[in-house]
């Protein structure tokens, strides 16, 4: 099975991601591990435990992570997941707790025990991950490949051309992309294709299990952000990609190509800078990314509901 430490903070993207991510029988996901982002790193850390009483799946453990950014403050998605950061569901709070370990000691444990090199999903601010590079540069080499939800080329959401995952700490950001560790990015211009409708989502009422009804919930709160006050076709789940994209990546095109941060720039802060010039044109910087353009997404669409559909009935 291959193993996996996931970093997020849920997040109703990151709480679908994760439970797609817990249906594969394929993968041995040894940790999940929080970082304050979408909501306060409590809030992040009380949902992530939720998903995990949900999907029945407590014997692995949390860890709370970075509270908030190397050098900035923490600006929370607000309205958007909503007042904890996963509004809309009726699951109570959580009875399990994280460990004592704090993320990136849990992560840097894992990887210095781990016989063979272990994969990251990130779904979160970069924070933790970037923080475990730094502290532990040792362990770059037990990291087999970073799958990422963050950073566009076309533009952004929390500014003209910034993504919120890599603008919200842009050089932690910076810190993974320059790591030397191969890293798929699966930004804005893919996980703006990778929308379910209502019509298509309303199937999870049907599944009559306790996680679908759950994922239906958080479909019906996000829905409103995405299809009523941003115009989108309908429920963006950004996080998703970086999760099936790993399952299955023949349901994506990448393009192989540089991608960096704007640390220095002014309105374009936090903006990630992907190279689109054809080859041949000269290049300042080497390819480090392999960067998804492009999703099929009734394929995506019928995974994410088969997952979904996976889990049993109470
Ligand atoms: C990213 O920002 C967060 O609000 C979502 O969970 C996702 O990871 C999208 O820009
Ligand atoms: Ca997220």
């Amino acid at each position: 099975k291959r193993p996996i430490i996931f970093d997020c903070d849920p997040g109703h993207d990151d709480a679908i991601a994760l439970v797609m991510a817990l249906a594969c029988p394929d993968w041995d996901i040894r940790a999940i591990t929080t970082v304050g982002g979408n909501n306060t790193i409590q809030n992040v850390t009380n949902n992530a435990l939720r998903i995990l009483e949900v999907t029945g799946r407590t014997e692995i453990p949390v860890a709370s992570g970075q509270a908030a950014p190397f050098l900035r403050e923490l600006v929370q998605t607000g309205k958007f997941h909503g007042r904890t950061g996963m509004d809309g569901h009726s699951l109570p709070a959580p009875t399990i707790t994280p460990v004592s370990e704090d993320a990136v000691g849990l992560m840097a444990d894992i990887l210095e025990k781990s016989e063979t090199p272990v994969t990251l999903l990130v779904t979160g601010v970069f924070t933790n991950i970037a923080t475990l590079l730094l502290s532990y540069p040792h362990l770059k080499q037990k990291i087999s490949e970073i799958s990422i939800m963050g950073g566009s080329y076309y533009r952004g959401n929390w500014s003209p051309v910034a993504e919120f995952n890599v603008w919200a700490d842009p050089e932690a950001a910076d810190v993974v992309m320059r790591a030397g560790i191969p890293f798929t990015l699966y930004g804005l211009d893919v996980t703006h294709q990778a929308y379910l409708r209502r019509d298509e989502y309303a199937a999870l009422r049907t599944y009559q299990n306790p996680v679908a009804d759950f994922i239906a919930d958080l479909f019906d709160f996000f829905s409103k952000s995405c299809i009523e006050d941003r115009g989108h076709p309908g429920c963006l789940v950004h996080d998703a990609c970086a999760v099936a994209g790993l399952m299955d990546p023949s349901l994506f095109r990448y393009m192989d190509t540089s991608a960096h941060m704007d640390l220095d720039g002014g309105i374009t802060r936090g903006g990630c800078v992907i190279e689109l010039r054809p080859q041949g044109w000269p290049r300042k910087e080497e390819v480090n990314a392999k960067v998804a353009t492009w999703v099929d997404r009734p394929r995506f669409t019928r995974l994410l509901l088969d997952l979904c559909a996976s889990y049993t009935h109470p």
